[in-house]
């Protein structure tokens, strides 16, 4: 048992932990809400830090909530239920400046609007149970654990992906693959995919549309997990673009490489994962674009290869996975010179790295937004619009 202390949340930090000070130490309190006052007990220390959790709500914050999920603070999913969503919104805004200011170093972060998502709960194309056969589990790992906690019901799920978890849940333990120890799940407009594929369960190719465009897609390649939210994101992350060149790099499935493909001549997708490229070219062939095509390869390993080859470029769309862009990639973009740079972003603290470069290498911001794709979680989608200085 660690010591127990008493705190006052300040503010919510990047990670989802709510900040606190005792005994001249840095106290950072999992699933806390600012303006809280807590007993915590004191999990772990680093250096002058205590890593804590709640053992008594002594004053709840006025945007404190009861949490609805009852495996709230067990499951490792949802961090953010124990706030009310405009809690939730504003807690995201003050992480992504949090971000720009201690990492990007920005002198001046502009206010940050994060855009709610249109649904609170039940918004949930995609995600990926974990299963104990030995305990005969299946959910989402535990806080801080790879334990498996068993879910019945997620209440971020929508509700046919519901419908699969119990179908997945009431299949007999005998019909699962023995080293099975996750799936990946995905919905679409008439289906569900499950990867890998067993009893019943097919690998399905899905289709869905977001604003003027469809796409297909399954559970082997990347799709945005709450797709209401997005037509909102795709208009604000490409905001004036037009002209003769794009990069959509880290392009999945071509989310962005389609719309883009309307705005300029020509348009190159860069993606590793070969079953999304399949699909993105399916998708821009579906759609007629002849003036976009897509490459199986790293981004880091494209650039190796085409940094002297590839001419003049307008825009540039990014959007990594969670650890960001690499150096490489970063040192790729300065070199070919674009006039702007869309940044999509899942991790704040990535962004935030990438960001510093950026503008040391000649690009200011013209706009920034999150948007909610995560809702009840502490994560963030931002979308950062670069310009070249004109000094540059
Ligand atoms: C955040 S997703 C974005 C996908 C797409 N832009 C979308 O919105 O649907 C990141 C994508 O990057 C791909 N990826 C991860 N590492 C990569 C790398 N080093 N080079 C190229 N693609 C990569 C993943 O397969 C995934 O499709």
């Amino acid at each position: 048992m660690g010591e127990s202390l008493r705190v006052e949340i300040e503010r919510i930090l990047p990670g989802g932990v709510g900040l606190a000070h005792a005994q001249g130490k840095t106290v950072f309190v999992s699933l806390a809400a600012p303006g809280d006052e807590l007993r915590v007990q004191v999990e772990r220390e680093q250096g002058n830090v205590l890593f804590a959790s709640v053992v008594e709500v002594l004053t709840p914050s006025p945007v404190r909530v009861e949490p609805p999920c009852p495996y709230f603070g067990r499951c490792g999913g949802c961090d953010f239920q124990q706030l009310t969503y405009e809690a939730q919104l504003a807690a995201k805004a003050e992480i992504i400046s949090d971000c720009l200011q201690r990492i990007a170093r920005l002198d001046h972060v502009p206010a940050i609007t994060v855009h709610p998502s249109p649904n609170e709960w039940r918004y949930r194309v995609r995600a990926t149970w974990q299963i104990d056969q030995e305990t005969r589990e299946i959910g989402y790992y535990e806080r801080g654990s790879r334990r498996v906690c068993d879910v019945e019901y997620c209440a971020v799920l929508m509700p046919e992906l519901q419908q699969t978890l119990e179908q997945v849940r009431a299949t007999a333990w005998s019909e699962f693959p023995p080293e099975l120890k996750h799936l990946d799940a995905v919905a679409g407009e008439n289906n569900v995919s499950l990867s890998p594929s067993f009893a019943n369960f097919e690998t399905n190719e899905l289709s869905l549309r977001v604003g003027n465009e469809s796409y297909q897609y399954n559970a082997e390649s990347f799709f945005q997990i709450n797709p209401a939210l997005l037509p909102e994101l795709l208009e604000f992350a490409l905001t004036g673009a037009s002209g003769e060149t794009a990069l959509d790099l880290y392009c999945g499935v071509g989310l962005f490489t389609l719309p883009l493909s309307r705005r300029f001549a020509n348009v190159t997708g860069v993606e590793a994962n070969p079953v999304a490229t399949r699909f993105a070219r399916r998708n821009l062939q579906q759609a007629d674009f002849k003036n976009a095509r897509v490459v199986t390869a790293t981004v880091a390993g494209w650039m190796r290869a085409n940094s002297q080859t590839t001419g003049g470029v307008d825009f540039v769309l990014l959007d990594p996975p969670r650890a960001g862009a690499e150096s490489i990639v970063i040192k790729g973009i300065l070199e070919l010179r674009p006039l702007r740079i869309s940044y999509v972003s899942c991790d704040p603290a990535t962004l935030g790295r990438d960001l510093k470069k950026l503008i040391a290498g000649g690009y200011e911001i013209q706009a920034i937004a999150g948007f909610d794709l995560f809702p009840q979680t502490h994560h963030v989608e931002t979308v950062v619009l670069l310009r070249r200085n004109s000094s540059n």
